[in-house]
């Protein structure tokens, strides 16, 4: 007995450096697996169906829009530069095997821009099974749209409502079809300012993508309701922390160190095709075609902030949304 654990505390002694490096490994991958979320498991065909997603030539936009080429699907990416775009629907041909990916211009900053691709689409697709909302722009500098709303919410937002107005019949048509869109867990701290909803009289970079993606989420509100009853459902996610662009305008504000403290997270959190999974998860799984209207993360439902299930404020913004885009 005593043997035994003079033997144990040897190789403690011996192998200390070694057991250390061992658990802290386990311990990074196990933190990492955590980190990775949930996945989709649904291996549904889309043989035959068209779907539709927005900013798809990077990020997880991309990553989603290869999940579904490999599905089958006649794959629209809709993306606003249109090199990067082709090169991206070149790698989605060649790793998919489906030669039916075809780009469409859509600035989603631009009115002009989303009513095109609208009558573009409606004119010259049979269908439309799945549109995903995916698009976005995070913490820009205070700038404007081409029709003067502030950018996060004319993008992120006023962009995909007219776009998914514009849609709605061919979707009908199309029924069962979905609409899935990529909201954020940044909602949580958002409120919807009324009185000033291009934030001219305070601008903050998070402030306003807060205001973006919770608007996000009371449109799908008040879509899922209006929807009742045509066969076309819609779905808000959160998609988790995720190594993409969209960093590309709050990273640079970030002094040295600041990087340099963020770069081993940065390793760590999800990569595109796990950021990705929750979309993919709301635009295919066969479990949530009864469901309409409500939020997902990590391929799982998630009960939304409290301002996120306000129907007056959906309702409110809906009327905001369309006078703003001329829908009214
Ligand atoms: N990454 C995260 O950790 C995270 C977390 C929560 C939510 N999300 C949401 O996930 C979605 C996708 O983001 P991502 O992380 O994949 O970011 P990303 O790598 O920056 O991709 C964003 C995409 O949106 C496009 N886009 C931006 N402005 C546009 C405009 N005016 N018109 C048309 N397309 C435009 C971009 O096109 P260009 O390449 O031409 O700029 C790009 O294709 C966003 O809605 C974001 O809010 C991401
Ligand atoms: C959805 O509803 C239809 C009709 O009521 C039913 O046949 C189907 O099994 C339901 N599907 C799911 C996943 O609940």
């Amino acid at each position: 007995m005593q043997k035994c654990a003079e033997v144990i505390r040897d190789f403690v002694k011996n192998h200390a450096t070694g057991l250390i490096v061992f658990v802290a490994g386990a311990g990074v991958l196990a933190l990492r697996r955590w980190l990775a979320g949930g996945v989709c498991r649904s291996k549904v065909s889309l043989d035959g169906k068209t779907v539709l997603i927005t900013g798809a030539n990077t990020g997880i936009g991309k990553e989603t829009a290869l999940d579904m080429a490999k599905r089958g699907a006649r794959v629209i990416l809709a993306c606003r530069d249109i090199t990067r775009a082709r090169i991206a629907a070149d790698e989605i041909r060649q790793q998919s095997g489906n030669g039916n990916v075809v780009v469409k211009k859509l600035d989603l900053s631009s009115l002009q821009s989303v009513r095109d691709l609208a009558k573009d689409v409606q004119e010259n697709e049979e269908r439309l099974d799945i549109l995903i909302n995916n698009a976005g722009i995070m913490m820009c500098p205070k700038w404007k749209t081409e029709d003067g709303f502030e950018m996060q919410f004319g993008v992120n937002h006023l962009g995909h409502f007219l776009l998914t107005n514009c849609l709605l019949d061919l979707l009908k048509k199309s029924a069962p079809s979905r609409v899935v869109i990529v909201s954020s867990l940044a909602h949580e701290k958002g409120s919807i300012h009324f009185d000033d909803i291009n934030l001219d009289k305070d601008y903050r970079r998070e402030k306003s993508y807060r205001q973006s993606k919770l608007a996000n989420m009371l449109f799908c509100r008040e879509l899922a309701a209006r929807l009742e009853g045509t066969g076309v459902t819609a779905y808000s996610l959160h998609p988790g922390v995720i190594r993409t662009e969209l960093g590309r305008y709050l990273f640079p504000t970030f002094a040295l160190w600041q990087r340099i403290i963020i770069m081993p997270f940065f390793m760590l959190i999800k990569n595109p095709r796990e950021g990705a999974q929750t979309t993919i998860y709301c635009a295919v799984d066969e479990s949530l075609a009864n469901s309409s209207g409500l939020y997902y993360s990590d391929c799982a439902p998630k009960t939304p902030a409290p301002q996120a299930l306000d129907d007056a404020a959906a309702k409110k913004l809906w009327d905001l949304s369309a006078s703003m885009v001329g829908l009214a």
